[in-house]
Formats: C-alpha cells, sequence, structure tokens
C-alpha cells in the first residue's frame, strides 16, 4: 500500500507537536504536503489525515461497515470514557444505542430546556459585577456543565448535583493546560504516586465523580417513581435486543462521556463566540440591530432561528473548530479514497481544523466573517465542526440550540467590552482547543428588556 507523503520526523517528536501545538502543526503540514498526508503517533499506527471535501464525502457517505471508530476510540486512553459508552461502540451495538440516545437531544425534548437555559444563564450572569472584568471561560464552563447535568439527571435535581458540579469542573481543569493534558495521551505519565501527583489527584477525583453517578443509579434502582424524561431514566429503562436492561457500569461510561464531551465543546465554542463578538465592532453592531428587532420577549425557538446568529455561530466553528479531528476512521475493507487505495487497518483522520481553512472554500480562512454563511450553503463535507455520517455528533443540535440562548441573554442584558489584555490565542484544553484567557467587562445593564437582572 502507498501510504500519502508526511513528515519524517520521529514519532515522539510529531506527537509532542500535535499535543502542545496542533494548529500550527497541522497548518505547516497542509503547507507541504497539502490535503492529505500521513503523520506518527507513538504507540499508534500512522494516520492518514485528509481535509478535502471529496474525502470527507467518501467516508461520510461509506457504508458504515466500511470504517470503525470505537476500536479506535478505545486505543485513547480511557480516562473519562470506560469500555461501553457510545464512542467506544462499533456496528450493530453503536447504531442501537445512539438511536436511543438522540430524542432526547433534539425537537421537542430539546426545546423544553430553552427557558432553562436561559435561566441558568441570568443566574451565572447575576455573579457578574458592573465595571468589574470577569474570566469568560470559567463562567460558560459553568452554564454549559449545568445545562448538561440538568438533561442528563432531570430538570428538577439542581442542588442534588452542586457537589458533582463541582467535581467535574475540578476534573475537567485539572488537565486544563497542555502539559497536564498530555498526561492523557501518554500512557507512561499515567502513575498514581499518591493523593498530590497530577495522575494521583485525577483518579482520585474521577472516582468520586463514580460514587456519586453509581449512588444516583442505586437511588432510582430502588424507587421506580423517581425514573423521570432525563437521560439517565430513558437508560435505565431501555432494554436491548435480547430484553436486558444497560449495567450500572455501561450507564456510568455512557454518562461520563456526555458530561464530559457535552460540557467542554460547548462551553469553549460559545467563549469563542464571545470574543469574536466584542472583539469585531461590526460583528457586535449587526447582531444587536437583529437582536434589537426581536424585542424584549426573549422565546428560546424564535432566537434559535436568528439568521445573523447562526451565522455568528458556524463562524465561531469554522475558524477554530473546538474538536479539531473527528473520530479516526479504521478501514475494515479495502477501500479507495481521494485516490489511494487503503487496506483494512488503516487510520483515517477527517481533519475539520484544516477543511475549514481551505482557500478554496472560505477566501480569506482566517478572517472571521459570518456572512459567508448567509451567502452560501456549505455541504456536510466542507462544513463539520459535528463531524459526519455515522459518528456524527450526537449533541449537534443541543450545542447550537444552547449556544445561540446563552449569547442572545447575555447580549440582550448586558453591554460588555472586552479587557486590555495580550491578544487572545487558541490553546489546548482536554479534549478541546480553546481561547486563551480572555476577560470581559460588563460596562451597563441593558433596562430596554422585560428581562431586567438586578445589578448592585
Ligand atoms: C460545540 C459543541 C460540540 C462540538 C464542536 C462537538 C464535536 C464533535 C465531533 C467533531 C465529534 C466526532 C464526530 C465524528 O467522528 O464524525 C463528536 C462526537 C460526539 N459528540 Fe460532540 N460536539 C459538541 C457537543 C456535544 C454535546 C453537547 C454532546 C452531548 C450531548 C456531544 C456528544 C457527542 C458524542 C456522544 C459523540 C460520539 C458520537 C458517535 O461516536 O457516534 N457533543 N462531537
Amino acid at each position: 500500500m502507498k501510504w500519502p507523503d508526511g513528515p519524517q520526523t520521529p514519532a515522539l517528536l510529531q506527537s509532542i507537536n500535535l499535543v502542545v501545538n496542533p494548529l500550527k502543526y497541522l497548518d505547516k503540514c497542509a503547507k507541504y504536503y497539502g490535503d492529505i498526508f500521513t503523520i506518527r503517533f507513538l504507540s499508534y499506527p500512522p494516520v492518514v489525515v485528509i481535509s478535502n471535501p471529496q474525502g470527507m464525502e467518501e467516508i461520510f457517505t461509506a457504508n458504515p461497515k466500511q470504517f470503525n471508530s470505537g476500536e479506535a476510540n478505545r486505543m485513547l486512553p480511557r480516562t473519562f470514557s470506560g469500555d461501553s459508552s457510545l464512542l467506544v461502540l462499533d456496528g450493530n451495538l453503536h447504531q442501537r444505542r445512539k438511536r436511543m440516545l438522540t430524542p432526547p437531544f433534539h425537537g421537542e425534548r430539546m426545546r423544553a430546556y430553552g427557558q432553562l437555559i436561559c435561566d441558568i444563564t441570568k443566574q451565572v450572569m447575576m455573579q457578574w459585577k458592573i465595571d468589574e472584568p470577569f474570566h469568560v471561560q470559567p463562567s460558560m464552563q459553568d452554564i454549559s456543565l449545568q445545562v448538561i447535568l440538568r438533561a442528563i439527571f432531570g430538570l428538577n435535581e439542581g442542588t442534588r448535583f452542586q457537589h458533582l458540579k463541582k467535581l467535574l469542573n475540578s476534573l475537567v481543569n485539572l488537565l486544563s493546560d497542555p502539559w497536564s493534558a498530555s498526561i492523557l495521551f501518554f500512557r507512561t505519565l499515567q502513575q498514581d504516586w499518591g493523593p498530590w501527583s497530577l495522575w494521583g489527584r485525577f483518579v482520585r477525583l474521577r472516582q468520586q465523580v463514580d460514587e456519586i453517578i453509581y449512588a444516583e443509579i442505586k437511588r432510582r434502582r430502588n424507587d421506580p417513581s423517581l425514573l423521570g424524561e432525563d437521560i439517565l431514566s430513558l437508560m435505565m429503562t431501555a432494554r436491548d435486543e435480547s430484553g436486558e436492561l444497560m449495567t450500572d457500569v455501561e450507564l456510568r461510561d455512557e454518562l461520563m462521556i456526555l458530561l464530559i464531551g457535552g460540557h467542554e465543546t460547548t462551553a469553549m465554542s460559545m467563549t469563542w463566540a464571545l470574543y469574536w463578538i466584542h472583539h469585531l465592532p461590526k460583528v457586535y453592531e449587526n447582531l444587536m440591530v437583529e437582536l434589537d428587532t426581536f424585542g424584549s420577549d426573549l422565546e428560546p425557538t424564535a432566537i434559535a432561528r436568528l439568521p445573523y446568529l447562526n451565522a455568528i455561530c458556524q463562524e465561531t466553528l469554522r475558524i477554530y473548530p473546538t474538536v479539531i479531528f473527528t473520530s479516526y476512521r479504521i478501514v475494515q475493507e479495502p477501500v479507495k479514497i481521494m485516490g489511494y487505495q487503503f487496506e483494512p487497518g488503516t487510520f483515517l483522520s477527517p481533519c475539520v481544523y484544516l477543511t475549514h481553512k481551505r482557500e478554496d472554500l472560505y477566501p480569506e480562512p482566517n478572517h472571521f466573517r459570518p456572512e459567508r454563511f448567509l451567502e452560501r450553503q456549505f455541504s456536510p463535507y466542507e462544513f463539520l465542526p459535528f463531524g459526519g455520517g455515522n459518528r456524527r455528533c450526537l449533541g449537534k443540535a443541543f450545542a447550537l440550540f444552547e449556544m445561540k440562548l446563552v449569547l442572545a441573554t447575555i447580549l440582550v442584558h448586558l453591554k460588555l467590552v472586552l479587557a486590555d489584555l495580550p491578544p487572545v490565542k487558541p490553546v489546548r484544553k482536554v479534549v478541546t482547543v480553546a481561547p486563551s484567557k480572555m476577560y470581559l467587562i460588563p460596562t451597563e445593564e441593558k433596562v430596554s428588556t422585560s428581562n431586567t437582572l438586578v445589578y448592585r
């Protein structure tokens, strides 16, 4: 089999580059080798990186049996996901689990969370003070974690999960700089040298999270009247084809992946959006014209349909997609992609970031220009922040809905300005690429709307 060209530096060096400075490294590789190249990681077979819409189409429209992703995700450090979440399943099991988990994140069930998302946003905003800079990212993490916790554990479980919220925040923040995050990718660093070592702290926090989750599962098993419409209840009552219920370990693995996957990605995307909106006055003005004509009544479904707000969210996810690669696709039967013949066992890696940086699709790709999404429709192989095909993100609709409601709620209530700090740049987090430290300052409360907050 002929491998596409790629860098010849040692695998260790390539791995370090990809963990510490992934975007710069990918830009460099694409410049030298074009839209299909081979890179090498430690403890992995070579990986073929693809950033061409034709290649995406060939992968995303193939028969799901042609590629396995769960098998590849099982090779990732099992820090959060365990052995039995959607992320690590393939074939019929994957299809069935996905079908089961899809409804709560779509349609009416999703829209039921609209008012709650706005209310949680307002609660978090109440902690901000006029003329005092606040760190945007923790606030967005607070909002998205509360939202996903409520979706998973039920609308009325607010205070029950304050402790879980704190632990999950600590767990994610523990690995939030590139050096700490590298522990996820280099298995030899995963040593428990006691509660003060990085891995030791991680393992202990994760254990506390597990205990709370298992206790909640037990509480509901013991008293079925506690089962409601939330995702945990749904999973606890669903039976597979042989009539079996999910085990506690399977439930725990699935919850963990939804909590971690659904929380950081959305939080970082909202942080980026707030950055762009306040960094570019014209974008802010255009958006406020749209939100002002909309009036003071924040009706969630109508907010979700606003075209310029939608274009801002799309451009935010285009220019720095928080997830830069989709899951790997491991070839199962010989296949031709972009003219290359790949044998079973080959790792393909559709690259969201590089596809979104293509000059032929997105002229001046480094410029934030929401209008491009109003001027033309991009195909699912050109714009793919949520991946595609049978592995497409489960939370796509939910994340976009949440982003729009949170942004609109903040902007109609408060005038904010960016604090004067060094320019914001992308940095690696646990599973995402996020903006570096960024502060906003509330300068005035807008009293023209009916939903005013009270600031002191
Ligand atoms: C802006 C926010 C988000 C972004 C950018 C994002 C991005 C992605 C991407 C790129 C993938 C890989 C898709 C592929 O391999 O083709 C993915 C998968 C996944 N995402 Fe998201 N995601 C976001 C929010 C969420 C939320 C809110 C949830 C939870 C409800 C979620 C749950 C998942 C799950 C379970 C998968 C695995 C799907 C599968 O393997 O079939 N994501 N996401």
